[in-house]
């Protein structure tokens, strides 16, 4: 029986790459909630090989030089990790003592570096988006892979364009950048560039439709029981011009790395979905990276190999099982010729041209941190409790990053009203600071595991895309330097439940500052009752009635907004005594000093929202789903709502938001004039045509199970993974109780003769000439105020069919103008900026529908348009 249920589970994996489609992808364009339910995910095979595409020729061809050198069982190390707190880092693969390679050390997260000291704490993702500054991207990313260089780190588990934002409840949105695709894209891209000119490796992840945390994984959800991964289904179309677009861009710049996520996309598991990875991933979009698992997102051995995964992490099946998907079990689906030698010395190649194309043969240091523990000395294999001697050298890698990082999350901050007040002089009589969010955490800055509570001020959200602080400047001691500093008074309640305190304190004060906040985070921690998701969009810690006990008795009451997305307003924003609402997001370690700068007028605010605020939680579209809508088996998130969410959605809804997507006020004023395109020839477009080289096999093995023993002089390490096989019988060898099964896996997935090539595709991001120029846009931007400042101005366009959003971001720049003069706003279309995906076609298309852009501050202020002639 037992055995019988073991070769179901294992038929029904393989199947389910099988499972023929007629109502997805491709050619569907179909968003109706009956056809996305029980929506399948095509079948597509062989996984395609690297061909060294783009500018990574050079990479490749070290790449392939390095693999051919390497046996069977090396190869096999350098795909699987070692298992769960296995060594230093939070995943590592094993390493290649014969040639002196170390191994490759992947460590967490999108903002800075998780489990170390002596490491900076950048602003959040969504919040460097407000700043619209692709310097301010690329320099953060830059900054942050010097930081994870100095560490000894391979690659930096950032940054995040998965979860996009679908919904603002989403618990790890704030990772990210922001739910539009385009600022997300030039996000994403310039922070892949930054990172990787430090010489560490970006993993782009989560790839994708990540987007919410509860039933991201299968697993037991206490009362409810088990539940089965959720499954984000979508169509062709929405899955092109918004979920895909910034991977594109992130692939386009060269990331090296792309996470595979936890959940099913149309109902086939990430990280064994033959048609995102091999098709779209690989195929279209020519990724020549290698694409890593989640942690214990990976489910099956060769059936994953078949989709495209070529790294697992953390290499267990789970957290220190001592089993492997791969390790061993790859070592003999080699040797008794399940996999192909090709497919495997693809993943290699993909691995090491990464390690090539960053430079890390020339720029790595051995790992000089263990992420178990912050002590000297300690166990180098954490889990097993071996390996005792120095594991931290307390390297400090931040050098005068503080100083960046301030400004950064300065120019991200976002004013949303100023009734004239701001900026404040600190010449005020009495400042008052309210709110538990304006001080410290009583348990000190990393007190709480993974930063999974809501104490003290908000500076990062929770879960593994955090980092630790070196210290956390908080908003009360950087006004209380101000003020002290111009001789006034300012006292403080940080009590939110202290209403005679703070009703006493808020009647003396000629300004009363009132921050508020808030948080969510990741799955796996529970913050008062919020399991990652958000479970609404108000205020956390009561953060409405302090709001309304001090407007109440003050009629200078300015807000300060901590949080990790849109939160509702609606209930005070338009009380007179509140002259100033701002919002600051997930600023960092430099917190205080940013919203200081920015309170004070060292830094005129220029940032603009990268999401939108409304009036209610609905009006975002569809909800999170909270509980199971199918019993144990995945709950089916039809993303029906198509392309529309955000200000798409508000925009194609007719409801007004209370603060736009794009939305920012400035202490000056910009007026804008004189628009003017210039369109640019470029040649017709060309689907790209041909077949692609046979797969590359790069030396050859023996098949003879005597030569992959263990070594009898190898130290072995509790429930560490090693490529090794137990016994010369394969059988025996194997654990798998089904072992011998000649399954008949996915037709073509074993062949490495030469394929058609892609349309769509062609190099990394996809055909190159969706790049091509075809307009550029000039206008005038003025400053009309007497201070000098920074304006984002914004480009949009109607693609005009009945099914595009009103209008669509699609470039932007920030310019910094002094009062009284103007500067000249450009922006370029490309050709992928004026298409739609077609469905039947299966590439991009310039449609007959008439096509307007439009230019100004904001999504709904664009007070510039014209007709585009194509
Ligand atoms: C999918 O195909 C099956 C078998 O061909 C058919 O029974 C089913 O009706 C199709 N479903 C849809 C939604 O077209
Ligand atoms: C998708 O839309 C195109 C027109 O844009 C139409 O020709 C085609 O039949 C549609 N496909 C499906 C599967 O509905
Ligand atoms: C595989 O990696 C482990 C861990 O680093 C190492 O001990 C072992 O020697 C490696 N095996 C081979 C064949 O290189
Ligand atoms: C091989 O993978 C299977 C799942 O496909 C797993 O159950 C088994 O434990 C793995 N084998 C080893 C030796 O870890
Ligand atoms: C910290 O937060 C937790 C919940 O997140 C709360 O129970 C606790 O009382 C707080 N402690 C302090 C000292 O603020
Ligand atoms: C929303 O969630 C926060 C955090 O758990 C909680 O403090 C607040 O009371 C909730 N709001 C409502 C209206 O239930
Ligand atoms: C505004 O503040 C004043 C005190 O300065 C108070 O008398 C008035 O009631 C407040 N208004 C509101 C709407 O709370
Ligand atoms: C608040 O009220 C005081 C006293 O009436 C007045 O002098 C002051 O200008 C008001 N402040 C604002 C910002 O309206
Ligand atoms: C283990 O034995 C192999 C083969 O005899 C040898 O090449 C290797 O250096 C030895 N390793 C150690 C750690 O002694
Ligand atoms: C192989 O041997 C190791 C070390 O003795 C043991 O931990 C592991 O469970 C064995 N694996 C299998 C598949 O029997
Ligand atoms: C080959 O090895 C794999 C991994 O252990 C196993 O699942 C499969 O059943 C084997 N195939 C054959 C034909 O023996």
């Amino acid at each position: 029986m037992r055995w019988l249920a073991q070769a179901f589970l294992a038929i029904s994996l393989v199947e389910a790459q099988y499972a023929s489609p007629n109502t997805t992808t491709p050619g569907n364009n179909d968003t109706n909630p009956v056809e996305l339910n029980d929506a399948t995910s095509p079948p597509f095979y062989p996984s395609p090989w690297m061909d060294g595409g783009g500018d990574w020729a050079d990479a490749y061809a070290k790449a392939q030089a390095f693999v051919r050198q390497l046996t069977l069982l090396e190869k096999v190390n350098l795909t699987t990790g070692v298992g769960w707190e296995g060594e230093a880092c939070v995943g590592n693969v094993g390493s290649v003592p014969r040639l002196g390679f170390p191994g490759l050390c992947m460590q967490d997260s999108p903002l800075g570096i998780r489990f170390a000291d002596y490491v900076s704490a950048f602003p959040a993702g969504g919040t460097i988006a407000a700043s619209w500054d692709r310097g301010e991207f690329y320099k953060r990313g830059f900054q942050m892979g010097v930081e994870q260089r100095g560490k000894g780190v391979d690659v930096q588990l950032g940054p995040v364009v998965g979860p996009l934002g679908r919904n603002p409840k989403g618990g790890r949105n704030w990772e990210g950048f922001s739910p539009d695709p385009i600022l997300s894209g030039i996000a994403v891209a310039e922070t892949v560039r930054g990172i990787q000119d430090a010489g560490v490796i970006a993993c782009t992840k989560h790839y994708i439709l990540n987007e919410q945390e509860h039933f991201r994984s299968p697993g037991d959800f206490g009362d409810v029981g088990f539940v089965d991964a959720i499954s984000s289904n979508v169509d062709d179309k929405t899955l092109h011009e918004l979920y895909l677009w910034p991977f594109a861009d992130a692939v386009r710049a060269g990331t090296g790395s792309i996470m595979c996520s936890y959940n099913k996309i149309n109902n086939s598991q990430g990280c064994q979905n033959s048609y995102l990875q091999n098709y779209i991933l690989k195929g279209e979009l020519g990724f020549q990276g290698f694409i890593m698992s989640d942690w214990d997102a990976q489910h099956s051995g060769a059936a994953s190999t078949f989709a495209g995964l070529d790294m697992t992490m953390p290499g267990d099946t789970d957290f220190d099982s001592g089993m492997s998907f791969w390790g061993p079990n790859l070592t003999l689906s080699v040797i008794n010729g399940t996999v192909p030698g090709w497919r495997l010395d693809d993943m290699v190649t993909r691995i090491m041209a990464a390690y090539y194309f960053v430079g890390r043969d020339r720029n790595a240091v051995p790992v000089n941190f263990n992420s178990w523990s912050l002590d000297t000395y300690g166990y180098q294999h954490a889990f097993a409790q071996v390996g005792y001697g120095l594991i931290n050298q307390h390297v400090d890698v931040r050098h005068e990053h503080f100083r960046s990082i301030r400004l950064a999350a300065a120019k991200s901050t976002v004013l949303l009203k100023n009734s004239g007040v701001l900026p404040l002089t600190g010449r005020e009589k009495f400042t008052a600071v309210f709110g538990d969010d304006s001080t410290e955490n009583a348990y000190g800055p990393n007190g709480c595991a993974d930063h999974g509570c809501d104490n003290g001020t908000l500076a990062m959200g929770w879960g593994s895309g955090t980092a630790f602080y070196p210290y956390l400047i908080t908003p009360l001691e950087a006004i209380k330097n101000e003020v002290v500093s111009n001789a006034g008074v300012i006292q403080s309640v940080v009590d939110n439940w202290a209403y005679s305190q703070i009703e006493a304190l808020a009647k003396q004060a000629s300004v009363a500052l009132v921050f508020v906040n808030a948080d969510s985070g990741e799955g796996y921690i529970t913050v008062d009752g919020n399991m990652g998701d958000r479970n609404n969009l108000t205020l956390w810690q009561d953060g409405e009635t302090l709001i309304k006990n001090v407007s109440a008795v003050c009629n200078n009451t300015i807000v300060v907004i901590h949080s990790v997305g849109p939160v509702l307003v609606d209930s005070w924003y338009d009380n007179d005594n509140i002259t100033g609402i701002i919002w600051a997001g997930l600023p960092g370690e430099q917190s205080g000093n940013s919203i200081a700068d920015v309170l004070y007028g060292r830094v005129n605010p220029g940032g603009k929202l990268p999401f939108t605020i409304g009036t209610t939680a609905s009006e975002y579209g569809p909800d999170l789903i909270y509980e199971p809508t199918n019993g144990s088996s995945s709950p089916q998130d039809n993303f029906e709502e198509g392309v529309f969410i955000d200000y798409r959605a508000f925009d194609k809804n007719g409801i007004d938001p209370i603060y736009e997507f794009g939305f920012g006020l400035s202490y000056t004023k910009f007026s804008y004039s004189n628009l003017k395109i210039v369109k640019v020839s470029a040649a017709p477009y060309q689907p790209t045509a041909g077949t692609t080289i046979a797969a590359p096999v790069l030396g050859n093995y023996s098949t003879d199970p005597a030569d992959y023993q263990w070594p009898a002089n190898l130290t072995y390490v509790n429930k560490y993974i090693y490529p090794y096989l137990n016994s010369t019988d394969l059988e025996t060898a194997s654990v798998d109780r089904d072992y011998g099964i000649d399954y008949e896996w996915p037709e073509g997935s074993t062949d490495g003769s030469p394929q058609p090539r892609i349309a769509a595709g062609g190099a990394p991001g996809g055909n190159p000439q969706l790049w091509d120029v075809i307009f550029t846009i000039t206008a005038t931007v003025t400053n009309d105020g007497d201070v000098a400042g920074e304006e984002v101005s914004q480009l949009y366009i109607s693609l005009g069919g009945p099914d595009d959003p009103k209008v669509a971001l699609r470039n932007f720049d920030r310019l910094s103008i002094q009062p009284g003069q103007s500067a000249t706003f450009t922006a370029d279309l490309t050709r992928r900026d004026v298409s739609n995906w077609d469905t039947v076609t299966q590439n991009w298309i310039i449609t007959n529908h008439t096509k307007t852009v439009y230019v100004g501050s904001s999504s709904r202020t664009l007070p510039l348009s014209a007709k585009l002639e194509i």
